[in-house]
């Protein structure tokens, strides 16, 4: 198999289409994680109610968040390699690395909800909340608009 420019053929538009799937689906978990951990915030470490947010929450990250992810970057780097890697989307890449972190981020937090911590405030939880649509407002520019 080489990963020359192009190498996609018809099947182009088919990756294309299915990224687009995925990155709504993993957008969509991006947008209720920290939703989610605002709420789980407010329960007092040992209440009966963390074990519901902790059950909430792994379910969105191995259901949602975690194929969405990997889905989302394999057909993405297989359209890279098609299209032969244009800057805009170097740009692109390095805000999706950014993306990327932030989801690790949350999972994290989540983990340390679960272990009783609460090692954020809602404060924070509500600003870091937007980081998902801001982020989105810059990829999907750099993609559509090909700025440069
Ligand atoms: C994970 C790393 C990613 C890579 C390597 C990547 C790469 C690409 C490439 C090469 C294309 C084809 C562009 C074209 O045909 O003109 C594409 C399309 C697209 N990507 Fe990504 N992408 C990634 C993640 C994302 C994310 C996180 C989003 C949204 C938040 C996104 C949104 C889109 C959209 C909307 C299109 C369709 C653009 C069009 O039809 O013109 N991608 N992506």
């Amino acid at each position: 198999m080489d990963f020359a420019t192009g190498w996609l053929g018809d099947a182009y538009l088919w990756v294309k289409a299915f990224h687009v799937i995925f990155v709504i689906f993993w957008m969509a978990g991006l947008f209720m994680l920290p939703r989610f951990l605002v709420y789980w915030s407010q329960v007092a470490p040992g209440a009966p109610e963390n074990a519901l947010w902790d059950e909430r929450c792994g379910r969105l990250k191995r259901i949602i968040l975690n194929p969405g992810m990997i889905i989302v970057w394999i057909l993405g780097l297989l359209l890279g390699f098609h299209l032969g890697w244009p800057l805009w989307l170097w740009a692109k890449l390095l805000v999706v690395l950014g993306l990327s972190g932030f989801h690790g981020w949350m999972i994290g937090a989540a983990r340390k909800f679960a272990a009783g911590e609460r090692a954020y405030t809602e404060k924070t939880l509500r600003l870091v909340n937007e980081i998902p649509s801001l982020t989105t407002i810059a990829i999907v520019i750099l993609v559509i608009v090909k700025p440069f």
